[in-house]
C-alpha cells in the first residue's frame, strides 16, 4: 500500500534453494526464519533459514536498538505550559516526540514545518482548532495538517505521541479491499465550527513552528473566530478502536497492510487486537528480519502478546539493516500452546521512515541508562 513502491522492482522470479519450508511462514520445524525486506516488506524478500537467533549480538558503535519507557522522561511541560513536546527522534521528513501536560498550552500553536498526527496515549480532553473542537479519548489519533492553528487542552493529565512530518499525511488507497475496510471513513471525526471569541484577553498569541525553531505573532481577537468552513483539508479524529485488522487464517500478512497514514518517506502503521492465525504451522510471531528500506519506531500502547502485558509507553527504534524481533522462546512458546493462545491482543503504534532516524540526547540518554540497567541485572542472575 506504499503509494512510491517501483513496481519494476518487484517480481515473481523467486527461488528455494537448499532446505526451506513448502510455504513461507509455515511449517517451520527447527528451521529460523529471518527475512530480509526491501521497501518496508513490500517489495522483494528473501527468507533466510538459520542455524542461530540473529538478534542475538552485541552491538559496539553507534548504530543500535534503542528502547526508552516515554513515561520515565522527564516532562518539561509539567513545569512550564510553554514548554514544547520532547523531540526524540528526527529526520528530514519526519520527527517523533513526546508530550506529556496537565495544563494547556497559554498560546495557540501553527506548525509550518509540516503536518503533525498525535497520538493520544494517556487521559482525554480538548483538541481547540479553528475549524472547531475535538473531544479526544486514549486510542485517538488526531491529525493536524500544516499550518492550522489549534491547541490541546487536557481535561487532566494527558500524553501524547507527537509525530510530524515534512511532507503531507494522507490516509493511502486501500484498494481492493472495498470501502469499509479497514475503517468506516464516516468514524473519522471531524470539527463543527466553534467561535471562541467569547474567551475572556485582550490579545491572543499563536506560536509558529518554522524550520525547527520557534516564533510568535500576536491578534487582537481570538483566532478560532470561524463561522463556517468547507473542503477536503481538515483536522480529524480517529479512534483504533475503529480499526478492522486485516489478517489471513493462514498466514503472518506483512506490516504494510496494517498502515494507517503515509507521507513521503514515512508510513504510520498499527497492530492491533485480533484473532491469532489459527491454522496449526502457520506462525504467530512476526520472523526475525531486517527492515532493509526503513527505520522501525514502535510504540507500545498497552495490550498483551501471547498473554504476557506488553510495556506500556515503551519506544522502540530498530534502524535499518540491524536484525530485530521477538526471541526464540516467544516462537517456542506460540508453537506450543497453539490451542490455548487464541488472539494476540498487542496495540503497538508504528513508525517507519525511508531515512536513518537521528536519536536525541534526551532518547540515547535514557535509552543508555535502560540498557546499562538490563546489562546490571543480566549479570547479577
Ligand atoms: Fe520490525
Amino acid at each position: 500500500m506504499t503509494s512510491d513502491a517501483d513496481p519494476a522492482m518487484k517480481s515473481f522470479v523467486h527461488h528455494n534453494k537448499g532446505r526451506t519450508p513448502r510455504q513461507a511462514h509455515v511449517d517451520l520445524g527447527d528451521l529460523k526464519d529471518d527475512e530480509l525486506g526491501r521497501q518496508g516488506f513490500s517489495g522483494r524478500t528473501a527468507q533466510l533459514y538459520r542455524r542461530n537467533d540473529p538478534t542475538t549480538f552485541t552491538a559496539k558503535g553507534d548504530l543500535r536498538i534503542r528502547e526508552a519507557k516515554l513515561l520515565d522522561l522527564a516532562a518539561p511541560e509539567f513545569q512550564d505550559p510553554r514548554a514544547h513536546p520532547m523531540v526524540l527522534l528526527e529526520n528530514e521528513d519526519c520527527r517523533v516526540a513526546w508530550s506529556r501536560r496537565v495544563e494547556p498550552t497559554p498560546y495557540y500553536f501553527r506548525c509550518a514545518d509540516g503536518d503533525i498526527a498525535y497520538f493520544v496515549h494517556m487521559g482525554n480532553g480538548v483538541l481547540e482548532t479553528e475549524f472547531g473542537p475535538l473531544e479526544y479519548e486514549a486510542g485517538d489519533y488526531l491529525v493536524v495538517p500544516k499550518a492550522v492553528t489549534h491547541r490541546i487542552v487536557p481535561g487532566g493529565e494527558s500524553a501524547f505521541l507527537r509525530i510530524e512530518t515534512t511532507g503531507e499525511l494522507e490516509v493511502p488507497d486501500y484498494g481492493q479491499l472495498g470501502r469499509h475496510a479497514p475503517f468506516d471513513p464516516t468514524l473519522i471525526g471531524v470539527p463543527e465550527p466553534a467561535v471562541l471569541e467569547n474567551a475572556e484577553g485582550s490579545e491572543w498569541e499563536v506560536v509558529i513552528q518554522h524550520d525547527g525553531g520557534y516564533s510568535s505573532i500576536v491578534y487582537d481577537f481570538h483566532p478560532c473566530d470561524v463561522d463556517g468552513w468547507k473542503g477536503d483539508l481538515f483536522p480529524f479524529r480517529f479512534n483504533i478502536r475503529d480499526w478492522n485488522v486485516i489478517m489471513s487464517d493462514t498466514l503472518h500478512l506483512p506490516p504494510t497492510v496494517h498502515q494507517f497514514l503515509g507521507a513521503p518517506g514515512v508510513l504510520v502503521l498499527h497492530f492491533l487486537p485480533r484473532p491469532a492465525e489459527g491454522r496449526e504451522g502457520a506462525e504467530r510471531v512476526p520472523s526475525y528480519h531486517r527492515n532493509a528500506d526503513y527505520d522501525e519506531v514502535a510504540f507500545y500502547h498497552g495490550g498483551s502478546f501471547l498473554g504476557y502485558p506488553l510495556p506500556k509507553g515503551l519506544l522502540a527504534h530498530s534502524p535499518q539493516g540491524l536484525h530485530h524481533g521477538a526471541p526464540q522462546a516467544a516462537r517456542d512458546f506460540a508453537r506450543a500452546n497453539h490451542t490455548e493462545v487464541s488472539r494476540i491482543d498487542w496495540q503497538i503504534i508504528a513508525i517507519d521512515t525511508e531515512r536513518p532516524l537521528r536519536p536525541t540526547t534526551e532518547f540515547r540518554e535514557t535509552a543508555a541508562a535502560r540498557e546499562r540497567a538490563r546489562k546490571e541485572k543480566a549479570a547479577r542472575k
